[in-house]
C-alpha cells in the first residue's frame, strides 16, 4: 500500500484513527475533511463520507482523483441478514451489489447499466489482509479493546469473521419483511449497509483495489434503529481502530 484511503460514513465509525495519525494536514473539499498523514507508518488519507451511496461515491472519487490513493478501505457497521451472523461479528466483503438498482426493463434487475454487472469483487489481496487483521483483533485484542460491560450488553461472547456478499442501498433496513425480500433476491447475502457497493463501483471504474469491512451493529429488523444507535455510540470505533491497527501490522 503506497497510499491508503480510509473511509467511514460516520465519525463514530472512525474516531481514534485520526488521533493516531502523525504529521496530519486537513484539506476540505466538497464539504468533507480529508486528513492526510502517517498511520502506523502507512501514508493515509482519512475521511468521513456521510451516509448513502452518492455520498460514498463522491468521497471515493475525490480520494482517487485528488488524493491519489493507491488502495481504499471502507470500515463501518452493517445490519445482518443471515441468522448465523450476529451483532459483534465482522463481515468482510468478497463482493458487493446495489440492491436498489433497477433499470428494468432496459437492463436486468440489479445490473449497473452499461457496466454489464451487478456484483463488484473486492481486491483479493487487501481483503485477505483485512480478514487476517479482523481475526487477530477478535482473538487477541477484543477483551482489552471493549470494556466487559459493553461486551455483556452486546453479548460479544466469541464474535466471528465472515466473508461474502454485502448489499448496499439508500435505505436503512428495519423490518423482517424487507430483510426477507433482500434475502430472496440475494440468497448468499450476509449483511446490508448504505455505502459499500457504491465504493465498489467507483473503485472498479478507476481500477483501484478496495476492500469493505463491516461490524454487525443490528439484525436489520424492527430493533435495528435502537441497536444501531447503541452500537455506534459505544463500540463501533473500537472495532475499526483495532482492525485497522492490525492491518497496519501493529
Ligand atoms: N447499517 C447498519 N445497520 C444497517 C441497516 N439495518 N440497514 C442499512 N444500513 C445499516
Amino acid at each position: 500500500i503506497t497510499r491508503l484511503g480510509l473511509v467511514s460514513a460516520l465519525r463514530e465509525e472512525q474516531s481514534g484513527l485520526i488521533e493516531a495519525m502523525q504529521d496530519t494536514q486537513t484539506v476540505t473539499r466538497g464539504m468533507r475533511d480529508y486528513v492526510t498523514g502517517k498511520l502506523w507508518g502507512i501514508d493515509t488519507v482519512c475521511v468521513l463520507s456521510r451516509i448513502g451511496k452518492v455520498a460514498a461515491a463522491a468521497t471515493v472519487a475525490t480520494l482517487i482523483e485528488r488524493f491519489n490513493v493507491s488502495h481504499i478501505v471502507f470500515t463501518g457497521v452493517a445490519g445482518a441478514v443471515e441468522s448465523d451472523v450476529q451483532v459483534g461479528d465482522i463481515v468482510v466483503a468478497d463482493s458487493l451489489a446495489q440492491y436498489d438498482m433497477d433499470a428494468t426493463p432496459l437492463f436486468p434487475r440489479y445490473e449497473v447499466p452499461l457496466l454489464g454487472q451487478s456484483h463488484f469483487g473486492s481486491d483479493k489481496h487487501l481483503t485477505d489482509r483485512l480478514t487476517e487483521a479482523a481475526n487477530q483483533f477478535l482473538s487477541g485484542d477484543l477483551e482489552n479493546a471493549i470494556p466487559s460491560q459493553d461486551r455483556d450488553t452486546f453479548r460479544l461472547a466469541s464474535p466471528r469473521v465472515f466473508r461474502g456478499l454485502i448489499a448496499s442501498g439508500d435505505e436503512f433496513i428495519d423490518s423482517q419483511a424487507r430483510q426477507l425480500a433482500l434475502k430472496e433476491a440475494f440468497p448468499s447475502l450476509l449483511a446490508v449497509e448504505m455505502e459499500g457497493a457504491a465504493v465498489a463501483q467507483v473503485c472498479f471504474e478507476f481500477g483501484v483495489p478496495f476492500s469493505v469491512i463491516r461490524t454487525i451493529s443490528d439484525g436489520a429488523n424492527e430493533a435495528s434503529a435502537h441497536d444501531f444507535m447503541q452500537f455506534i455510540d459505544s463500540v463501533a470505533s473500537r472495532y475499526a481502530f483495532g482492525i485497522v491497527k492490525r492491518m497496519c501490522g501493529m
